[in-house]
């Protein structure tokens, strides 16, 4: 069994999408282990996104992660960080197959919806970012 974090992001949210993900993640029979919703502080947006300190739109989308409230999820299935960045869909809606969550859902490349760990090393750091040990169900 492989686990990943993901997140709503705080445009989901506000557009009370939380359970039309949710409800496409546990149809896919991926299991939610752990959740919490938070709000990010710019400091802790800057520590998740610090892959993308160099990037052109890091000042953007770090602001834009601490703009509400997000649900983070710890996700759990048999090869479960694909599975869920296929659900996703590309990170720019238009780049975004039919029926993913970003074509369907998102706003534009930035407010796009959900988050999803890129691979098993950012999906155990990542998982750490946000839960102990004792908040996930095993
Ligand atoms: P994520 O990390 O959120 O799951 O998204 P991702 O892997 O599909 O995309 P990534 O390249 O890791 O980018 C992280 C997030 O930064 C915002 N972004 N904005 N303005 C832009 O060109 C741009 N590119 C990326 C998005 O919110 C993206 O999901
Ligand atoms: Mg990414």
């Amino acid at each position: 069994m492989e686990r990943t974090l993901s997140i709503i992001k705080p445009d989901g949210v506000a557009k009370g999408l939380a359970g039309e993900v949710i409800g496409r993640m546990e149809k896919a029979g991926i299991r939610i282990c752990a959740v919490k919703m938070l709000r990010l502080t710019l400091d802790q947006a800057k520590m998740f996104y610090a892959v993308h300190k160099e990037r052109p739109f890091f000042e953007s989308v770090t602001r834009f992660m601490t703009s509400g409230p997000i649900i983070a999820m710890v996700l759990e299935a048999e090869d479960v960080i694909k599975k869920n960045r296929d659900l996703m869909g590309a990170t720019n809606p238009k780049d975004a197959l039919p029926g993913t969550i970003r074509k369907d859902f998102a706003t534009d490349v930035e407010k796009n919806v959900v988050h999803g760990s890129d691979g098993p090393q950012t999906a155990a750091q990542e998982i750490k970012f946000f839960f102990s040990d004792l908040e996930i169900q095993q």
